[in-house]
């Protein structure tokens, strides 16, 4: 969507943080959130002000946002309104939702939360600020959930290996024809058969996934392929879109005999009742996991399934997590084949997924594990017997229902006008029926509906006058119970596609179906699990601020939590307020004026932006550009994005400030000229550093022919000081879920749109159900058009409360902080970057190398030694390996900065000892850090130092000590031996 940039109005409300007075006078705090939002009070700013020896904040920001990008005046969003002003606010665009029964499928149905998961994990800080499982001794609560969730889906699909897991069903399909792609190493084929009767979503991002990679998308009736060309593989759908099962048997087995692997689409609540994809010949089956407990959410998030062979185990896209062992010899989980992501492998990469969705994987792993395979199938059985009885009904309508074996589609066929006069039925009874063609319309049932409800389909039919229509949204929530199963009618009692396979066999699908179990279960595993409930996670480039209540809460109401994503768009008036709203404000931050929120994740806003820019180029008549230049320190998702969306990676040099060496750019542009489409850039730098001379870097890109794409996961430091779109960039993705404070769901959600210049609006990602993006668009890069929709809610709301006084004094005290932190512990351990001035950006990179030859300790050993601190580490070994980078953000306070500060000197003056000789190289508090409760109160002590000091090391662990669950974890023992589902209890 192209947004005009309107002049800045004056604001009524004062800069906060601006030069006079540099906070607001305390009187004034009273109801602004973004003094919730901020960690410093005004006092503690002018003390770290004056640590650093600077007069004033604005000051300090002078010295180091260079001045010829900076802004100069407020961003133009709205004045900040306060909490309650702005719950009150949303509860009036709610309402403009209307939540009618979306009977429309095509991989999203209306579910039930149960509420012991609703209240204890979707709506608890706990499990959702948690970061990525990085440091997993302090994650073994979610690393269980997911490791339940893989089981699951190992169990369900009858395959050997699953991950946890993907951004949606769509872009998992794509991501499966690429592995396929890769499997098979393009030596015969590079036609990819997909079957008309997936979702049309599906089959439209496999084609903008397929452009790129020089793959040939063949779609068509799998009855009808032709073998006699080769295929390197296939995807069916399993229920087809349209309700139909097909028996995909000798499909697999001519596929297979003709060196073709395949793919199956396949719903998992269907899985309980039908013959699973691993027993009828499929090698990778895919899906989405939303009906199982996620709401709607007018799109997402959800997590999206994988699983496959065990053969393919190194070549599956996301993250897998396994059991390894600690350095005590007991069972410990991590995020398994580490190697094969893109922060190491880079452009060689097996697919550029970073954040996926864990929080939604846990939220449907336990949900399996809340109703068992008894409960899971009892749920299975009464959707498909209240189809069965749709369809008997239909049929003795004389309705024309079109498949005789259906799970819980059915798809009806008729003439036009009496498809139009249905539709307008069941329009006055607040029912969405999904429109296929002219002559054909399906009706998906799904957990909620009832009896009822299939008598008010029946009606519609019958040109019965239609009651008062109740509006969804008041029964509550969440449906909480189910009325009696009905399976009298149930079609598949005879079928051959009757599932025989056991499944969800694993202890802990049996163990806990009472709620007082349940909820101790989610509460073991929380209390494993450290997050921002706990402390600071200073993850460097990671954004780890507050997800504050308020901007949370509306997410699980059910005017926003029950949308279809297809539902006519009328109905989704709320969504569109909000949706248009952050579209325009990101394109005010960002200074670019067309955003597209299609991207589900950074590395997806990577990949759709480098798509726009290949369409450019083409539509130029240059589409031989593909030549990406890459600053040796970017991300690793860069690199493996740029290689998705079809570039040639030529790898810039940084120089010793970590900036981009000119020199060495200016050089690869111009031997690169005829070919360059584009710089990716990150700003400020990966490092941590505003480049003087990112002007310069931009014109030397366009001078060549090439666009700059630059990545904005650091916009943390830029936000209202300077903008993208102002010095050069074209296209900049946003990572939501780090400033604009999404919470981090302990690995995704996230969101990652793409805010273009003017010339790439027309280009934006499209969708081929719901009308948005550019008129010359790239195609679709998510299933759903506004990606996760839902929890743009939350960004919308930050932007709201903090008002543009309050979105720049973010982003000034996230400098500053950083800037403490960098002056309290360069004396320790050495800030290696700076910008000219010598002030850093929003983080700080310590080098922690040397202390590797003076007493042998690793970065990894400061880290693990954090943990018996109370901390969870910063980044360890990105940008820079054996370093640590630390990024604080503005909503940590200076008591929790100081904390920090103070664990890491003491565990300096651990090293020393170390360093003196004053304690042995290998037998240490760092080496055999972290240490457990269990550990620390075992009968036999075999170190030079004391218990207390290795458990309790300050005086606050005495008063509250969070407990790493186990030791050290080996890594290498994991990958040796990789086990993916639950340990047996015996095992
Ligand atoms: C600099 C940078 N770019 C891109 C990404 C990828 O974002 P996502 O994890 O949302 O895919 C990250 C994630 O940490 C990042 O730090």
């Amino acid at each position: 969507m192209m947004h005009v940039l309107r002049p800045t109005r004056p604001r009524p409300l004062h800069d906060t943080f601006s030069r006079k007075p540099a906070m607001p006078a305390p009187h004034e705090h009273s109801d602004q959130f973004v003094h919730r939002h901020l960690g410093p009070s005004h006092e503690d700013v002018q003390v770290m002000l004056d640590a650093l020896g600077v007069g004033s904040i604005d000051e300090l920001i002078d010295a180091t946002v260079p001045t010829s990008i900076r802004l100069g005046r407020p961003l133009n969003t709205p004045a900040a309104a306060s909490e309650h002003e702005l719950l009150v606010e949303l509860q009036a665009i709610a309402a403009k939702n209307r939540v009618w029964r979306s009977y429309i499928g095509m991989g999203y149905h209306d579910c039930i939360t149960p509420p012991v998961i609703l209240r204890n994990i979707l709506e608890n800080p706990a499990w959702y600020t948690a970061y990525t499982p990085y440091q997993a001794e302090i994650s073994q609560g979610r690393l269980e959930a997911l490791l339940t969730y893989q089981t699951m889906l190992i169990e369900l699909t009858g395959l050997e290996v699953a991950n946890a897991s993907l951004l949606d069903e769509a872009t998992a399909a794509a991501e499966a024809m690429a592995m396929l792609f890769a499997i098979a190493e393009h030596d015969r084929s590079r036609a990819f058969f997909v079957s008309e009767t997936c979702h049309p979503q599906t089959i439209e991002v496999i084609r903008t996934r397929a452009e790129p990679l020089g793959v040939e998308v063949v779609v068509g009736d799998h009855r009808g392929i032709d073998w006699n060309r080769p295929w390197f593989g296939a995807i069916v759908q399993y229920p087809a879109t349209d309700g139909a099962i097909y028996d995909y048997r000798s499909f697999c087995e001519q596929s297979h005999s003709h060196g073709a692997l395949v793919v199956a689409a396949t719903d998992l609540l269907s899985l309980a009742v039908l013959t699973p994809p691993g027993e009828w010949g499929a090698d990778v089956a895919i899906g989405s996991a939303q009906r199982f407990g996620v709401p709607l959410g007018y799109g997402g998030p959800h997590a999206a399934f994988f699983a496959t062979c065990n053969e393919y185990v190194r070549r599956m896209p996301g993250r897998i997590i396994g059991v390894s062992r600690d350095a005590h010899g007991n069972p410990a989980l991590r995020m398994t084949l580490q190697t094969r992501e893109q922060h190491i492998r880079r452009e060689k990469a097996t697919s550029n997924i970073c954040t996926a969705q864990v929080l939604l994987a846990v939220i449907a792993g336990m949900y399996a594990v809340y109703h068992g395979p008894r409960g899971i199938r009892a749920i299975a059985e009464r959707v498909h017997g209240l189809t069965s009885q749709l369809a008997r009904g239909l049929r003795q309508l004389s309705v024309a229902v079109r498949h005789d074996e259906f799970f819980d589609t059915l798809c009806v066929n008729a003439t036009p006008p009496e498809i139009d006069a249905w539709t307008t039925g069941a329009a006055a009874r607040q029912i969405n029926f999904r429109r296929i063609d002219a002559g054909t319309l399906s009706i998906a049932l799904d957990e909620t509906t009832q009896p009822e409800d299939v008598s008010d389909i029946l009606a519609v039919f019958t040109d019965e006058p239609p009651g008062r229509p109740q509006d969804r949204a008041a029964t509550g929530p969440h449906r909480t119970q189910h009325s009696a199963p009905s399976t009298q009618y149930s079609v598949l009692d005879t079928s051959s596609f009757r599932r025989t396979s056991p499944y969800l066999t694993h202890p802990v699908f049996h163990r806990y179906h009472s709620e007082t179990e349940m909820l101790r279960y989610i509460k073991s595993l929380e209390n494993r699990d450290f997050s921002l409930v706990h402390g600071m996670i200073p993850l460097g480039s990671c954004t780890m601020k507050l997800n504050a209540t308020t901007e949370m809460i509306p997410v699980t109401w059910p005017q926003f939590g029950r949308i279809h994503p297809f539902a006519p768009i009328e109905q989704a008036a709320g969504y569109r307020e909000i949706i248009d709203d952050l579209e325009r404000w990101l394109a005010e931050v960002t200074g670019l004026p067309g955003v597209s929120l299609q991207p589900n994740a950074g590395s997806q806003g990577e990949y759709a932006g480098l798509l726009v820019i290949r369409r450019y180029h083409a539509g130029r008549g240059q589409g031989h550009r593909d030549v990406c230049l890459i600053p040796a320190s970017a991300h690793g998702t860069n690199p493996a994005s740029a290689v998705m969306a079809g570039c040639r990676v030529v790898v810039v040099a940084c120089d010793d400030n970590g900036n981009i060496d000119v020199a060495d750019l200016e050089a690869k542009a111009r031997q690169h000229a005829s070919d360059l489409a584009a710089l990716m850039v990150t700003y400020p730098s990966t490092y941590g550093v505003f480049e003087e001379d990112i002007r310069h870097i931009c014109e030397i890109v366009h001078a060549h022919g090439g666009q700059v794409y630059m990545d904005g996961a650091n916009m943390n430091a830029q936000v209202g000081l300077c903008r993208p779109g102002d010095f050069g960039a074209d296209v900049v993705h946003l990572n939501l879920h780090k400033t604009f404070c999404i919470p981090h769901g302990g690995g995704g959600p996230g969101m990652g749109p793409i805010a273009v210049a003017a010339h790439l609006a027309d280009l934006l990602p499209t969708h081929p159900v719901v009308a948005t993006g550019g008129r010359g668009g790239i195609g679709a890069v998510s299933a759903a058009p506004w990606g996760s929709a839902s929890i743009l809610l939350i960004s919308w709301a930050y932007i709201k409360l903090m008002g543009p006084g309050g979105l720049a004094a973010a982003t000034k005290i996230a400098i500053l902080s950083a800037n403490y932190i960098a002056r309290r512990l360069n004396d320790h351990y050495p800030v290696l970057y700076r910008g000219r001035q010598g002030w850093v950006g929003h983080e700080c990179i310590l080098d922690t190398r040397p202390l590797k030859k003076s007493a042998g300790i690793e970065v990894e050993d400061i880290a693990k030694r954090l943990m018996d601190y109370g901390f969870h580490a910063p980044t360890i070994s990105f940008p820079v390996p054996g370093a640590m980078m630390v990024e604080p953000t503005e909503s940590e306070s200076k008591a929790e900065l100081d904390r920090f500060c103070d664990a890491m000197i003491a565990i300096r003056g651990e090293i020393k000892e170390i360093e003196d000789g004053r304690t042995m190289k290998d037998n240490n508090l760092l080496k055999n850090a972290p240490h457990t409760a269990f550990a620390v109160c075992a009968s036999q002590w075999l170190h030079p130092y004391s218990r207390e000091r290795a458990g309790f090391p300050t005086e606050a662990t005495r008063r509250a000590k969070f407990w790493p669950s186990v030791g050290r974890i080996d890594n290498a023992y994991g990958d040796r031996n990789i086990m993916c589902s639950c340990p047996t209890p015996e095992e």
